[in-house]
């Protein structure tokens, strides 16, 4: 099957207060200091923790999109230039139909509204390009943040997958979130 045009280029996504882009070689640097820090990282599975950990999640996921596998937005706030955090979906199957989506934010930049915004613009690309109609999301219970950031976008709570998730040296249970494409709700409005 000759390769979807996002595979060879992810589209850019504007809103209003931030841009989403293809994350570029040079956005290691503010990777490290947005998502590398350990808020960021408390609930999550541990990012990289140096630069050149962060130049090779670049790369790898790069390739994962030219496979058809994974995308990955870097956040850009439009009053700044910096990256300051992430969105991935990947699938779960053979295509898009099911994939599973994560994020993170540097924490400056919590509770300020570019989740949300960002959130919708990811989610219009996911269910109108990459075609996905279940997009899952896993949250530690203990992610206070990442829970509420997914009730808000009206994910459905689905269950709690026990133990499934190691961090620390100790299983999580984490809450299985999910979007169905068919259940979209009018967006929220931005504050
Ligand atoms: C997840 C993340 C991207 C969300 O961005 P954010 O800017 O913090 O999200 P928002 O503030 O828009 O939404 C979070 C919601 O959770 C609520 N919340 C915060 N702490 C909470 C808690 N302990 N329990 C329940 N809800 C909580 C907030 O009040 C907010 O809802 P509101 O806007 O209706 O008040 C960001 O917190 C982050 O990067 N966290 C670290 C990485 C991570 O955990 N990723 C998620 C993995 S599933």
């Amino acid at each position: 099957m000759p390769a979807a045009d996002w595979q060879r280029q992810l589209p850019v996504l504007t809103g209003r207060r931030a841009i989403l882009r293809p994350l570029q070689p040079t956005d290691a640097t503010a990777l490290l200091t947005m998502v590398g820090s350990a808020e960021v990282g408390r609930f999550i599975s541990p990012p990289p923790t140096t630069l050149d950990g962060f130049r090779r999640f670049i790369d790898w996921s790069a390739a994962e999109q030219r496979e058809g596998r994974h995308v990955c937005y870097g956040v850009v706030p439009r009053r700044g230039h910096t990256t300051v955090g992430l969105f991935q979906v990947r699938s779960l199957e053979s295509g898009f139909g099911v994939a599973e989506w994560g994020f993170a934010l540097g924490s400056a930049f919590w509770g300020t509204g570019l989740f949300l915004e960002a959130a919708q613009l990811v989610l219009g690309f996911t269910f109108d390009v990459l075609g996905t109609f279940r997009l899952e999301a896993r949250a530690a219970v203990e992610n206070g943040r990442g829970n509420g950031a997914l009730r808000k976008l009206g994910a459905v709570e689905e269950g709690v997958l026990r133990r499934s998730f190691l961090r620390c040296g100790r299983y999580h249970d984490q809450m299985l979130w999910v979007l169905l494409s068919d259940e979209r709700t009018p967006p929220l409005r931005l504050r």
